[in-house]
């Protein structure tokens, strides 16, 4: 399937806008059908560019011909400017099936492999996606946490000089830099933390005009820790990155900035009181719209407060 046909856009043009314009465009996660019309929604609501990011176990847990049909079902429009993107693609094959499926942007992230063999992945992902218009993310250096798949666990700075090079040399129309950041909700030991901003500008500096991605950067709002802590959840201690530091970032080329956790929370947040709060309902669709309705005000909230991508269609 040809993603044009979805009304999809790759990332190429919307990434250009937001360098020039010093804001992101969010990349916000989905894996089911109230995920995906929360972030198009309020997409919608806010005139903002998004990418719809599925990672390669949401995709196994949905399926791709599921992904395809709620995608088409969103009826897109190219001048929404939406793109479908596989996010963290650990093979050449998954990106290319990806690909073949009709997503619009796929990331290749072999950044637990060696460089040269980082190297070569990513430019057989790009050679692939040439040919149908896709923009290729690629990602080097790793993130730190424990949290997921997508995390090695050892954080390893990305290397200034190694990125111009393997920009350079791929190809890749956007690199993942590490600077700090990492997936899940558990990111800082305190919240003044920062993130490495040195590493950043010295990375936008030797790649001017360049898009870079900031994966991990959910903010981790407390008032949701707060209420999932409150109906029976166990995750004190939850801490992101704070929305100083991610707009700081969005003003060193970072033009896309990667939220999965604050969805997440926000979704079991709204089923934990949702359930509590109406122990005589047995229906799903009671605490689903509740989770749909808190997953779009995060979305929300975060394009006005923390991308500045409202308005910029
Ligand atoms: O970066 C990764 C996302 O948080 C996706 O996580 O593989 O559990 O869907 P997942
Ligand atoms: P968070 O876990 O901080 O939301 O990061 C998501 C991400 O990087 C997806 O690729
Ligand atoms: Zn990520």
């Amino acid at each position: 399937m040809k993603y044009t046909d979805l009304g999809l856009v790759n990332t190429n043009d919307m990434f250009m806008r937001a360098l020039r314009g010093g804001y992101a465009v969010p990349a916000f996660n989905f894996y089911n059908m109230e995920s995906l019309k929360a972030v198009v929604n309020a997409a919608r609501i806010a005139h903002s560019p998004v990418i719809l990011a599925v990672s390669e176990s949401a995709l196994k847990y949905m399926g791709a011909d599921m992904v395809m049909a709620m995608v088409r079902a969103m009826d897109i429009k190219p001048q929404e400017q939406i793109a479908l993107h596989l996010d963290h693609g650990r093979s050449v094959e998954v990106c290319a099936r990806a690909i073949e499926c009709g997503f619009s942007s796929v990331m290749i992230d072999a950044s637990d492999k060696s460089f040269d063999e980082n190297l070569k992945m990513s430019k057989q992902v790009v050679e692939i996606a040439r040919a149908h218009n896709v923009s290729v993310e690629a990602e080097l250096g790793t993130l730190g946490g424990v949290e997921d798949e997508n995390t090695s666990g050892v954080a390893g700075y990305t290397n200034p000089e190694d990125a111009t090079r393997f920009v350079m040399e791929t190809g890749i129309n956007s690199l993942a830099v590490a600077i700090g950041s990492s997936h899940g909700a558990f990111k800082r030991g305190r919240e003044d933390e920062d993130l490495r901003f040195d590493i950043l500008a010295d990375i936008a500096t030797r790649l001017p005009n360049f898009p870079l991605v900031l994966h991990g950067a959910s903010n981790v709002p407390q008032k949701l820790v707060t209420i999932i802590n409150e109906y029976g959840g166990k995750i004190s201690g939850a801490l992101g990155i704070s929305v100083a530091q991610l707009r700081r970032a969005t003003k060193m080329n970072v033009c896309k900035i990667n939220v999965d956790s604050d969805l997440r929370l926000a979704f079991c947040a709204a089923v934990r009181k949702g359930l509590a709060e109406k122990p005589q309902s047995f229906n799903p669709r009671d605490v689903l719209n509740l989770a749909m309705t808190a997953m779009g005000q995060v979305c929300l909230d975060e394009i006005r407060d923390i991308m500045g991508s409202n308005d910029k269609l």
